[in-house]
């Protein structure tokens, strides 16, 4: 058992028997997932919706948590789509609130950490509270390098990519000859950061919902019928477990060794 996780997993549980399956080796750099289910959640138990969302904060908690002490270095959540702003405004306006005390609260945990949260998305529109709220903690988590949160907010994948031809437009310096994948890669909100290993969704929808479009091109899909609000660390490491059973191939007839 790693160091990091004694006391976190209990002995003789079912986390144990997933955590002995794993290769720490072969862990998965990125992970992002769709944190999706809230509102049904919410709605079997015959609660508003926002008290989905309210039990969806203890999940992201528990998952932050459990990556960090994993080793996973890179995890992106998917917290509000550019479609989002469809939903009601109370619940909007619920979702905003939530996520201010959750950074209030969790800035503290994010420095102890050594955690770094970064924002993708388009920060426009975000409330300013909000906002101010976001900027403050990815000052202080900066230069943190244990896990690196990606907290997509406001976000669509064709925005984005439609964001970085934008800026390559604009960018006096950039030839269209120079221009090939990894280029177009840096004017992504993810610049530098390596595309996720494996995208998980939660609630059993088959669909990407505009997440990290470009990115996932060849991401291992896991989808779980579990809602997000009941989302725990056995889930994840059970989706761990069968990341590792995978063959990635990247459109060779091999697995490629490189990757995981
Ligand atoms: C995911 O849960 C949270 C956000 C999209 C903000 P939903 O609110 O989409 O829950 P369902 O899909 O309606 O159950
Ligand atoms: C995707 O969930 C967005 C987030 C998880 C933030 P949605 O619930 O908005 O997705 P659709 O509408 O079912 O595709
Ligand atoms: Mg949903």
């Amino acid at each position: 058992m790693l160091e990091s996780l004694e006391g976190f997993i209990k002995p003789g549980s079912e986390e144990e028997s997933l955590v002995n399956q794993l290769d720490f080796n072969r862990l998965p750099r990125h992970v992002a997932v769709i944190m999706d289910g809230n509102g049904r959640w919410a709605k079997k138990r015959n609660r508003p919706r926002v008290e989905g969302h309210r039990a969806g904060s203890k999940s992201v908690r528990e998952i932050v948590e459990t990556c960090g002490r994993i080793g996973i270095q890179y995890l992106s959540l998917y917290a509000f789509s550019k479609e989002n702003w469809k939903r009601p405004k109370k619940e909007i306006a619920t979702l905003w609130r939530l996520l201010e005390d959750y950074l209030k609260k969790e800035d503290k945990v994010l420095v102890k950490n050594n955690f770094r949260l970064k924002v993708i998305g388009q920060k426009t529109s975000i409330p300013q509270s909000v906002i101010e709220e976001l900027e403050r903690v990815e000052a202080l988590t900066k230069n943190n390098d244990r896990l690196t949160i990606l907290l997509a907010l406001n976000y669509g994948g064709r925005s984005e990519i439609v964001d970085a031809v934008k800026r390559i437009m604009e960018d006096p310096d950039l030839k269209s000859d120079s221009l090939d994948e990894a280029k177009f890669s840096q004017y992504l909100y993810t610049a530098d950061i390596p595309d996720p290993d494996l995208l998980i969704r939660t609630s059993g929808e088959l669909r990407v919902s505009n997440f990290l479009l470009w990115q996932i091109a060849y991401s291992e899909i896991w989808i779980t019928e579990e809602l997000w609000p009941d989302f725990r660390k056995k889930h994840l490491l059970h989706a761990l477990v069968e990341f590792q059973k995978r063959e990635r191939r990247f459109g060779d007839i091999r697995p490629n060794v490189e990757h995981t």
